[in-house]
């Protein structure tokens, strides 16, 4: 069983496994305030006094709503507080999704998260790929995006790089050129075709961070709580189809840290309780057959 306090090392920093992803908390369609401000607020807060120490956020979550309701929430930080933020992308008016990949476009994110957040470094900023430039753009160099990283980590604003949405290649050229402390991929019991990633970064000792761990709050995407494997074990052992997804990821490889995303705080203090969830190794055998099936 894991323990809430168990922890990995995120490059120099020791995070809890249990974290929080705050893409949730803008809202509909990550765009504009959110459904309820005080309910996100009371989250945010929620979180850190349950032990979170590693929050997951992006200045185009909103824009700009997560990391506002980050600071009003919890600004002056908790000292042991990680933020990771990510850049590689902003939205259109309408909450599009573009790239932006272009150093300059690299930079100016960096600096927009510093300036909302409040912060003078970042835990870490993920490098956020996308394989389909604006039209009219060239195709940026990862060589070149990754060299934008590496000065804005020596210019003291991130602690750390990560890499996200990356495919092997992608990932191994993050490591040999940036000396990467994460990598954010999809990833969850009933979508593991990012396994050969995460086999890398476990060999490597790179914490790997899944989003959608629960199959994310988007329609079109396989949502672990519908997998009747899922429900049959939760409801065998006691504990919620999410619970059951989320303790199998803290299972399955040492470098996964968690980071859920969620609106509410009764799904936020499930999420928080599967420290205390034990899955036997006929539980695990029993979660993957059944997603195969
Ligand atoms: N690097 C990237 O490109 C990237 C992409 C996507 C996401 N992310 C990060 O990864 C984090 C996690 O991914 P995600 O938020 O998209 O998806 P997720 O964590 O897989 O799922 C979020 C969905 O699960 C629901 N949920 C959460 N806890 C639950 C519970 N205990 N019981 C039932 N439903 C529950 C949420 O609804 P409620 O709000 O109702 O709880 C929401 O609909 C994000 O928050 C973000 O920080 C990164």
């Amino acid at each position: 069983m894991v323990g809430n306090m168990d922890t990995y090392m995120m490059g120099t920093l020791r995070v809890h496994r249990i974290g929080f992803g705050a893409m949730q908390l803008p809202g509909r369609g990550v765009m504009g305030p959110p459904r309820d401000h005080d309910e996100a607020i009371a989250v945010l807060r929620r979180a850190v006094e349950l032990g979170v120490d590693h929050i997951d956020t992006a200045e185009y979550y909103g824009i700009g709503v997560s990391n506002g309701l980050i600071r009003e929430a919890l600004h002056p930080y908790p000292e042991n507080l990680v933020i990771v933020s990510k850049v590689g992308a902003f939205r259109d008016d309408k909450g599009g999704w573009l790239p932006g990949q272009r150093p300059d476009q690299l930079r100016s994110g960096v600096e927009d998260n510093l300036r909302t957040l409040g912060v003078d470094q970042l835990g870490a900023v993920n490098l956020r790929l996308t394989d389909h430039p604006q039209a009219g753009e060239e195709r940026v160099a990862l060589e070149d995006q990754l060299a934008e990283m590496v000065a804005l980590r020596d210019e003291g604003k991130i602690a750390g790089i990560g890499i996200s949405t990356a495919d092997r290649a992608q990932v191994q050229q993050a490591i040999d050129q940036a000396g990467i402390v994460c990598v954010q991929n999809a990833f969850s019991l009933v979508d593991q075709s990012d396994a050969d990633v995460l086999d890398l970064c476990h060999d490597r000792g790179i914490a790997y961070v899944p989003y959608f761990p629960l199959g994310s709050a988007f329609p079109n995407t396989p949502k672990v709580t519908d997998n009747a494997a899922v429900r049959a074990v939760a409801d065998r052992i006691g504990a919620t189809s999410a619970q059951v997804g989320l303790a199998w990821l803290l299972a399955h490889r040492d470098n996964i840290l968690l980071i859920p995303g969620t609106s509410s705080v009764a799904h936020l203090e499930q999420n928080m309780a599967v420290g205390g969830v034990s899955l036997s190794p006929a539980d695990i055998a029993e979660l993957e057959a059944g997603v195969q099936s």
